[in-house]
């Protein structure tokens, strides 16, 4: 799988967004070290603080059909400029990930750009940190 092909993909889930009060639609697409591939949206509420990422909802999706690890993200959003996961999905994605040299490939109408999921969150939280 190219990186253009599962960005493809997170573009064309973001069709089904639920965003009415945002109207910012957003779609991901992981692939998973098992070759599987899960998509989400941005799926928000009227209660706002309930809305939820496309990334968390691509990860739970992966996550809930027995996936494990990240190998590959993309995520998609209609704007003209590339899409920065936010930073709560940053970590979300750091607790799925095997190595911090897993890629995020981030695209929006006009251009696109790939950082790892370590240059979007050093000094990460990680389970680690909690064995005492
Ligand atoms: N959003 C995402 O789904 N992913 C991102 O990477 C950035 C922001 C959503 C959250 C909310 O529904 C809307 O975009 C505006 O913030």
């Amino acid at each position: 799988m190219q990186d253009s092909e599962l960005l493809s993909l997170a573009r064309q889930t973001a069709v089904n967004a639920y965003c009415p009060y945002s109207k910012f639609a957003v779609g991901a697409a992981v692939l998973w070290q098992d070759d599987s591939i899960s998509v989400g949206v941005n799926v928000e509420n009227a209660s706002y603080p309930l809305g939820v990422c496309a990334e968390r909802n691509a990860i739970a999706n992966g996550i809930a059909a027995g996936s494990k690890k990240i190998a590959l993200l993309a995520v998609w959003a209609d704007i003209d400029a590339t899409v920065a996961p936010c930073g709560g999905c940053r970590q979300v994605i750091y607790e799925f990930v095997a190595d911090s040299d897993v890629r995020v490939i981030m695209g929006g109408t006009s251009d696109v750009s790939c950082q790892t999921i370590g240059e979007l969150l050093p000094n990460a939280f990680t389970p680690r940190d909690l064995l005492k």
